[in-house]
């Protein structure tokens, strides 16, 4: 995901079939040999797509195409005028490309401005740090907060320390494990933070690498328990903070924050189709291949809930949903979750991409986006990319163009389209168990 951060793209299929049981598409008399002689048919327009993408007139159409929107709109933040723009940029460039079915689908969603914000360092010297408010942060009173510091490296840390906290400006100097371990520093580092009567938490940014960048992220307040501002700091500050606390130095900061909480505002997700046909011959798959943007991924799948709602009563059309969240690095595979037949269909499928060396099929094919159908059991998968660099630039102000190479991004692109062609038009859909 791109900068303070809006939709991904995602694309699932719809099936022309009217069963109502989760598992009714499973009454195939067909044998697994028969399945893998189909799917092994289309190794021609695999290697076609392959050529158009990574070779021919597509090459480096992903990157052309993100950069003009990124170039254009700046930061999408939920909320924003920005996110706002880019979906009518996104809407009419989906028109122009002559998709079907083009449309809005109206979703309210949370507007929260980060403001100005400063912290400064007033003791044991001066010093201003590069910081960046959590999303959902409440702000400071104008004045700022001034309160000296109490530096931990863990929650457990906090605990035991707790009697030391009141009135202070928590610091989380946590080590990076790997992501998942180490958000919640920023998700709940407030709230454990306020429990033991923090003023404020400014949190080491979840990241293995740092060039003095802040990360910043969603966080989360808890019913019962004081909102306190908070926000992330650079590794190379909190670590500093932490050897000056372990010399027994005392640091005071002063924090202004001029984050602000509005009403919920209107956005859209934004859906268009390649609408399925029974004939080959008009070089569509049979089924739909729907593509839905979805707004407000970042606070937690705001889009991607209400599209659920709406569109739950169609999930036994549903053949396969798919998200990219984690980069579009170099591919190197699939991850899927679903039965054991449907796994053993996507690996036949991704074995159509042997000409790029993308077959893995792993486990694990969640992403905030598609979740909610892959646990009313619609098979689900998500991009598989390199990703020993996404966490080095992730949330970050980094989070630019520069960081994509058009060469990877042809390829995420090819197996994308590889994998979405070949299953929407496949005699039948993913068996769901
Ligand atoms: C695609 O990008 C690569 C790497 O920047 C470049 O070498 C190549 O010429 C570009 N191809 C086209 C068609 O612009
Ligand atoms: C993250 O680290 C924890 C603790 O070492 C481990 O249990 C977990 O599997 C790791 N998660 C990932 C996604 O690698
Ligand atoms: C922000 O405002 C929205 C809409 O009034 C509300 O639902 C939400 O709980 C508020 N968030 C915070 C963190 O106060
Ligand atoms: C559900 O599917 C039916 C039949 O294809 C269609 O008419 C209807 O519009 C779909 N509903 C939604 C919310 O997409
Ligand atoms: C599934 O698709 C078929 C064919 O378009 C349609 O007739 C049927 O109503 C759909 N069923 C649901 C539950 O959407
Ligand atoms: C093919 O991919 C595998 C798994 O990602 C990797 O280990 C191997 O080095 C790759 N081979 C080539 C020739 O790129």
């Amino acid at each position: 995901k791109f900068l303070i951060f809006t939709f991904v793209g995602i694309i699932h299929l719809l099936y022309l079939d009217s069963g109502k049981a989760m598992c009714k598409n499973d009454i195939s008399q067909r044998t697994f040999q028969e399945i893998q002689k189909e799917i092994a048919s289309y190794g021609d327009i695999a290697k076609a797509i392959i050529k158009l993408a990574v070779y021919g007139k597509a090459q480096n159409r992903s990157y052309d195409r993100l950069a003009l929107l990124v170039d254009t709109v700046g930061p999408r933040l939920s909320g924003s005028k920005n996110l706002e723009m880019a979906i009518q940029i996104m809407h009419q460039s989906l028109k122009d490309n002559d998709l079907d079915n083009v449309h809005l689908e109206a979703v309210k969603i949370p507007h929260w401005e980060r403001g100005e914000e400063s912290a400064v360092m007033l003791k044991p010297r001066i010093h201003k740090m590069a910081i960046l408010g959590l999303g959902s942060s409440i702000g400071t009173p104008s004045e700022g907060i001034t309160a000296e510091v109490l530096v931990v490296n863990s929650f457990n840390e906090l605990k035991r320390r707790a009697p030391e906290a009141k009135g202070k400006i928590v610091v989380y100097n946590q080590l990076y494990v790997n992501y998942s371990m180490t958000v919640r520093y920023r998700v709940q580092g407030a709230v454990e933070a306020a429990k033991v009567g923090a003023v404020a938490s400014l949190i080491r940014s979840v990241t293995p690498f740092s060039i003095y960048s802040p990360h910043t992220g969603i966080q989360k307040y808890q019913d019962g328990v004081p909102k306190i501002p908070t926000a992330c700091i650079t590794v190379e500050d909190a670590e500093m903070m932490s050897r000056m606390a372990s010399r027994g130095v005392k640091i005071v900061i002063q924090l202004k924050m001029g984050a602000r909480n509005y009403t919920d505002t209107d956005s859209f997700n934004t859906v268009a189709e390649i609408t399925g046909s029974k004939y080959p011959e008009q070089l569509r798959p049979k089924r739909t291949l729907r593509l839905v943007l979805w707004t407000a991924e970042e606070q937690g799948g705001i889009g991607a809930y209400q599209y659920y709602q709406l569109h739950k009563v169609n999930i036994s059309n549903y053949s396969l949903v798919m998200e990219s969240d984690a980069g579009t690095f170099l591919p190197t595979g699939l991850q899927f979750t679903g039965s054991d037949k449907a796994r053993a269909i996507m690996k036949e499928v991704m074995s159509l991409l042997q000409p790029l060396n993308v077959t893995q099929v792993l486990s694990h094919g969640e992403g905030e986006d598609i979740n909610l159908w892959i646990q009313a059991g619609v098979p689900g998968a998500s991009l598989l990319d390199n990703l020993n660099k996404y966490f080095f630039f992730h949330h970050s102000h980094g989070d630019t163009m520069t960081v994509m190479d058009p060469k990877q991004m042809n390829v995420a692109a090819a197996v994308w389209a590889v994998v979405s062609y070949v299953v929407a038009d496949m005699e039948e859909m993913l068996p769901r168990c």
